[in-house]
């Protein structure tokens, strides 16, 4: 078991995959840029871990220790100790270019660096550091306490230790991993994020609502959330990324963003962590 595990970006996949890793015995260096973003993960996790306790799935004296071995930081130095790095910065490829070549100086080469990437093509991530080999993509899904999935991308020059490290941490986190090839959007998300730009595509012809739309899909076809509120969920500036990477990586115009998904991104309304998008989740 890796003693240490860095978290870089405590937003909402940063936040939770420190929880499992503190869960699973690690000792964690949750790191942001941001110090709101480190202090909302906090409070996140707290809350995450006292639904379990409250449901009786944890000990109370457990969810403090878990608690207790997450440290945060805004100084990305604090990662040199850790045995495996796993980034959860903004989906922007020259954020995260910048932030591996930063890291590749800080940590041992030993280490295992990973990304949570949606989409962003691993091989290139995995040029900025001096080890390309020790590079994997480990795409945990939201909320990551919960969901079992790990998508583990294999980039071009991933050994198959790296690959197997990968999968003897998803499981020790308690997860499911299961391999894609390294092209956009992996398997998850090529096949997801066209079918919520396509919803998307149905508010702004006026179809139906957003409320129709996603009990349609609900209903019909057994979906446990509609495409607009997983959307919201997930994040509407996330989603017009991953789709721009896709309308990139393919270069078919098939993949292009809706102008509505566009619209409310460039007006703030990112969904539920903004407390708008194609829902309202003001005071909630
Ligand atoms: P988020 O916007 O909630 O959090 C990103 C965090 O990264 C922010 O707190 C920001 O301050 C921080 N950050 C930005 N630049 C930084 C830097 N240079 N160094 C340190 N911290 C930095 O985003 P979210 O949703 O947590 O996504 C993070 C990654 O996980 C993205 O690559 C995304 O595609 C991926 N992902 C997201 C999922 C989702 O459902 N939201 C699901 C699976 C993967």
């Amino acid at each position: 078991m890796p003693k240490v595990v860095a978290v870089i970006g405590a937003g909402t996949m940063g936040a939770g995959i420190a929880q499992v890793a503190a869960t699973a015995g690690c000792a964690v260096k949750l790191i942001d840029t941001r110090e709101a973003a480190l202090e909302n993960a906090q409070k996140v996790v707290a809350n995450s871990l006292q639904r379990l306790v409250k449901k009786t799935l944890m000990e109370q004296t457990a969810a403090y220790a878990v608690l207790k071995r997450i440290e945060t930081s805004s100084d990305l130095n604090q990662a040199a100790s850790a045995a495996v790095v796993i980034e959860a910065i903004v989906e922007n490829e020259t954020a995260k270019a910048q932030t591996w070549t930063q890291l590749s100086t800080i940590c041992s080469e030993m280490a295992l660096f990973a990304s949570n990437t949606s989409s962003i093509s691993i091989t290139k991530m995995a040029s900025a550091i001096k080890r390309p080999e020790r590079f994997i993509g480990l795409h945990f899904f939201n909320p990551v306490p919960m969901m079992k999935l790990i998508e583990v991308v294999r980039g071009n020059r991933t050994s198959v230790e790296t690959a197997n490290a990968a999968v003897e941490l998803a499981q020790l986190f308690g997860k499911t991993a299961i391999e894609a090839r390294d092209f956009p959007g992996f398997v998850s998300n090529r096949v997801l994020m066209p079918m919520i730009n396509e919803a998307i595509y149905c508010v702004y012809e006026n179809v139906a609502t957003p409320l129709a739309i996603d009990e349609i899909m609900k209903l019909g076809m057994a979906h446990p959330m509609g495409p607009l509120a997983l959307a919201d969920f997930i994040g509407l500036d996330v989603c017009l990324a991953i789709m721009e990477v896709l309308q990139q990586g393919f270069g078919d115009p098939k993949y292009r963003p809706c102008p509505l998904l566009r619209q409310l991104v460039a007006a703030g309304k990112l969904g539920k962590k903004s407390g708008e998008g194609f829902y309202s989740y003001a005071g909630k």
